[in-house]
């Protein structure tokens, strides 16, 4: 399925699109270029969820907790920090992933093994024409 942006206006419309199509599933894994938008697409949906926290990008923590406003764990990842596999084996990751949370996840290609089998897979891309495609 392929959601497009055309513009930051309608980047809420797109997140409660996207929110319709989560189901039962917990973890999702935002692939895409540097700057394609995974954190304001990830804003977004948390937004959506209610959470009233300033989200900033969890860039120099590797995890953010948020909490949505029916009291949910929401958990917002950013791995584009780390050098080492260890480093997210001490962070607990097994704790976050398989905790029934929602997860959110930037730069899952650096820790793709670790990454639960139902994991879903989100590719958001840069149009030349500056649009996004949320593709999942
Ligand atoms: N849907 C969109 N429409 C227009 N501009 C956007 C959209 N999404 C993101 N942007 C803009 O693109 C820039 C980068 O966005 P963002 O920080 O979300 O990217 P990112 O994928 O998280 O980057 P990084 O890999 O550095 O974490 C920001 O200036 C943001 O405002
Ligand atoms: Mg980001």
């Amino acid at each position: 399925m392929e959601i497009r942006i055309n513009s930051l206006a309608e980047i809420h419309e797109a997140a409660k699109a996207f929110i319709s199509e989560m189901n039962d599933n917990t973890v999702f894994a935002f692939y895409g270029s540097m700057g394609a938008g995974k954190t304001t697409f990830t804003k977004a949906i948390c937004e959506c969820l209610g959470v009233e926290d300033v989200i900033n990008s969890p860039t120099f923590a590797i995890v953010n907790e948020y909490r949505s406003d029916t009291g949910e764990l929401i958990y917002h990842f950013d791995f584009y920090r780390i050098k080492k596999l260890e480093e997210v084996y001490d962070m607990g990751y097994e704790d976050y992933f398989y905790s029934g949370a929602l997860c959110f996840i930037e730069w899952p290609e650096l820790v793709e093994e670790l990454l639960p089998e139902n994991t879903i897979k989100v590719t958001i891309k840069e149009n030349e024409d500056g649009t996004r495609s949320i593709i999942f």
